[in-house]
């Protein structure tokens, strides 16, 4: 069942069109990640869905209902925010049912859901500490349990993680994922982390300058990317992308490789050159692969700039295959190209 839906939902700010039309469906219980270059949307449209920005035209249902007028707090929605604003001089606890209180609910009943909440994020120690003495990682956690005591039916994220040092990332990125599988309520969230995306979303909807250039699981968007904006965008390194003669060459309007995709060979491929990695020193260790970007590779009669993913030095007999021969050559596994023919 959709959960959610936009139907061309449009939003300008005076003359700027920031928000261009766009249709969408979650479905109850999913996990949606919003992803785009900064300035494409994805905040505006979190805070239109939350209601804390009117839409200019178009329509918003959440649970069936149509919420497109209605007030943020009659939406059934629970936002966190980058920047998780605790009130100083309010212990977790307090902060966590501070809504709650707000909204007059009983003193019992705050305190139910502020432990069910706080046992949920491992917080049941912590609640008698102010924000001061916590941790970003505890303290953002804290931020997520005020919304969870809203027992809301979407949870709308934006950028929750940034102000987090890499480690606490990745750790409270497992943690939110663990949280969606525990409470199994419909989840947005927006980031322009692609790691996050590709790792926690059940589908990612990739935006560009106010509109939806392509919704789909991480691993549709990665295999088949509908645009070279969306190839480009998802996976890291950066695929490798050609339009022109070299495009031509395979018979498309560009043509895209991404650099995990394309190992060395001596007998036969699509690219040909001299490679420049022996130029580095020290043995790398053999779980590790690199990437590089040579300069000496081709494909027709011009040297091209080729991202490729190198094996480790010291493992694969790389230099022997340097001294043997001159040249190298870059196979395409069949299987795992990617192939942008069918653009317009
Ligand atoms: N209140 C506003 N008034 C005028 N322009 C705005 C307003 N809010 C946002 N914008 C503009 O709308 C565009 C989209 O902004 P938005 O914050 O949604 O981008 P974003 O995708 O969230 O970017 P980031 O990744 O940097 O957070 C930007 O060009 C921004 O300058
Ligand atoms: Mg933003």
């Amino acid at each position: 069942m959709a959960e959610l839906t936009l139907t061309r939902i449009c939003k300008s700010f005076g003359a700027l069109d920031v928000i261009k039309g766009i249709d969408l469906e979650v479905r109850s219980g999913e996990f949606v990640v919003f992803v785009g270059p900064s300035g494409c949307g994805k905040s505006t449209l979190l805070r239109i869905i939350a209601g804390l920005e009117e839409s200019t035209s178009g329509k918003l249902t959440i649970g069936g209902k149509d919420v497109t007028d209605a007030e943020p707090s009659k939406r059934g929605i629970a936002m966190v925010f980058q920047s998780y604003a605790l009130y100083p001089h309010m212990t977790v606890a307090e902060n966590i049912g501070f809504g709650l209180s707000l909204a007059r609910r009983p003193k019992s009943e705050i305190e139910a859901k502020v432990r069910a909440a706080a046992e949920t994020l491992q917080l049941i120690h912590l609640l008698d500490r102010k924000p001061k003495a916590l941790s970003g990682g505890q303290r953002q956690r804290v931020a997520i349990g005020r919304a969870i005591v809203r027992d809301p039916k979407v949870f709308l994220f934006d950028e929750p993680l940034s102000n987090l040092d890499a480690s606490l990332r990745a750790q409270m990125r497992l943690e939110i994922a663990e949280l969606h599988t525990r409470l199994k309520t419909t989840m947005i969230y927006v980031t322009h982390d692609q790691v996050e995306a590709m790792t926690m979303a059940d589908k990612i909807v990739v935006l560009n300058g106010g509109r939806v250039e392509q919704v789909g699981s991480p691993m549709e968007l990665y295999r088949k990317p509908a645009t070279p904006f969306v190839a480009g965008f998802i996976g890291s390194p950066k695929m490798n992308l050609y339009t022109g003669e070299v495009a031509q060459r395979f018979g498309c309007q560009t043509y895209g490789i991404r650099p995990e995709h394309i190992r060395l060979s001596q007998a036969k491929g699509a690219w040909q050159g001299r490679s420049d990695i022996s130029s580095a020193s020290a043995p790398m260790p053999s779980s590790i692969w690199m990437f590089r970007k040579s300069a000496k590779w081709w494909c027709g009669p011009k040297e091209r700039p080729l991202l490729q993913r190198v094996p480790p030095f010291g493992r694969v007999r790389w230099k022997a295959q340097r001294t043997d021969s001159a040249f190298s050559r870059l196979v395409e596994p069949e299987s795992e190209k990617t192939c942008l023919k069918k653009l317009a």
